[in-house]
């Protein structure tokens, strides 16, 4: 059996020259099973010819709102009701916008408004228009009203230009598609995972960091999307390629990180905290690079947010793993950060000597819940992973859906 059987997908498409990969993910999408309807706005018709997308489909192509034949066929409500997932691929700025202002002023906005499937888009634009605030602040509008925002990717553009912006390829949208029905002890989960260290500029060309590789985070953003979650990674500057199925925002700083992380925790049932945050930024960023001259130089630092202790303090939290990284006293000390801060789960890694730790293809974890421990013994951090989030799953289990089947699956 193909793994979409039966699904009923409808992928709107707007007008960016992505769209043309649109139509590879329709040819996909029914490849593994799915039933496709395509829902084009009039600007996506220029860019590809309906009767491609009807010809991969099987269906009929719907753009106009107010078509008397079509809403014979299947009226735009039906439609709505019909889709088990919205996905918009390419979603423009335009799109975008429209739909954060709840505008249902065409076929597609009008479905995204009138469905109660899960949204999900995939953005397309050129690299400034992503990064305007505008965009940047309808995207977050989107995300906190429950919608899944997938990429952009960075690369080059079909503008002439590089940077953020490109729609995620057809194979990685499938395989979030897919997600939805992945099954697991998380399916139906939203988790946000952080990764990575975070970097505190000091002048143009310094910063504050630390030796974490990312490898933790991004072991355990894969191992809880194998368990049926539908991942988000927030991660500091890595090496790193994102694992398939994970949607990966990068940021630097403390800041950011916070912000990415509390613009969706309140929607999330699962966060994990792995990610080295710097617990102190420089006072005052220098608009120049620093000179050498006095032989002692001090350089005032303030307090960074804890990311942790924050969505652990929300009023609706999602479950709560900390990491506690210890060179020693490890129990007292992790158990401490567990109570002070709220949490759920703590994973208390040794670090600073012996195998393990930061920057290592290895680590060894003991994780804390309230009255119990496990001990998980040095191994690969893909494998570490594996344990830690079955054990996540297991607690995530007796905490919420055993008691109660209103669990904040997010
Ligand atoms: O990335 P790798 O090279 O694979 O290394 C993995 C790791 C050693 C970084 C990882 O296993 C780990 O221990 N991550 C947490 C490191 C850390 O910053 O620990 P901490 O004890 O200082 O912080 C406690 C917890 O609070 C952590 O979950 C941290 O993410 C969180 N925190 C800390 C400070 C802050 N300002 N905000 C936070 O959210």
């Amino acid at each position: 059996m193909h793994r979409l059987e039966g699904r009923r997908i409808l992928l709107g498409i707007s007008g960016g020259i992505a769209a043309y990969k649109s139509a590879i993910l329709v040819r996909e999408l029914h490849r593994a099973g799915a039933q496709v309807r395509v829902v084009m706005t009039r600007a996506a018709r220029a860019f590809v010819a309906p009767l491609t997308l009807q010809t991969l489909s099987g269906n009929v192509v719907h753009s106009e709102l107010l078509d008397p034949t079509r809403e014979a066929a299947m009226g735009h409500i039906e439609l709505a009701r019909w889709a088990d997932v919205v996905l918009v691929a390419p979603a423009t700025a335009d799109f975008i916008a429209r739909l954060a202002h709840g505008l249902a002023d065409d076929l597609l906005s009008t479905l995204c408004l009138a469905s109660s499937a899960p949204l999900a888009m995939a953005p397309a634009m050129n690299r400034e228009m992503w990064r305007h605030p505008a965009t940047q602040q309808n995207v977050r509008t989107l995300s906190l009203r429950g919608g899944y925002v997938w990429g952009p990717a960075e690369g080059d553009q079909a503008c002439g230009e590089f940077g953020p912006g490109r729609m995620l390829e057809p194979d990685e949208l499938l395989e979030r598609i897919a997600g939805f029905w992945r099954q697991g002890p998380l399916s139906g989960v939203r988790a946000l995972i952080t990764a990575g260290p975070t970097r505190e500029p000091i002048d143009p060309v310094r910063y504050i960091s630390n030796r974490s590789s990312g490898k933790m985070g991004y072991a355990l953003a894969a191992a809880v999307r194998e368990l049926g979650a539908t991942v988000t990674l927030i991660s500091g500057p890595t090496s790193l390629m994102p694992p398939a199925g994970v949607e990966r925002i990068e940021v630097n700083t403390a800041l950011e990180m916070r912000e990415q992380v509390l613009s969706r925790a309140a929607v999330c049932g699962l966060f994990v905290a792995a990610a080295a945050v710097s617990d102190y930024r420089a006072e005052q960023l220098a608009g120049h690079k620093i000179k050498k001259g006095v032989s002692r130089w001090q350089l005032a630092l303030v307090r960074n947010p804890d990311i942790l202790a924050e969505v652990a303090a929300l009023p609706n939290h999602p479950f709560t793993v900390g990491f506690a990284a210890e060179t020693h006293d490890l129990e007292r000390n992790a158990e401490g950060k567990r109570r002070s801060k709220g949490l759920d789960m703590i994973a208390a890694n040794l670090v600073g000597k012996g195998p393990g730790g930061f920057d290592a293809d290895d680590n060894a974890v003991t994780l804390y819940w309230e009255g119990g421990k496990k001990d998980l013994s040095l191994r690969d951090k893909p494998s570490l992973a594996r344990e830690i989030a079955a054990l996540i799953a297991e607690h995530y289990d007796a905490k919420y859906t055993a008691q109660d089947p209103g669990s904040p699956s997010g």
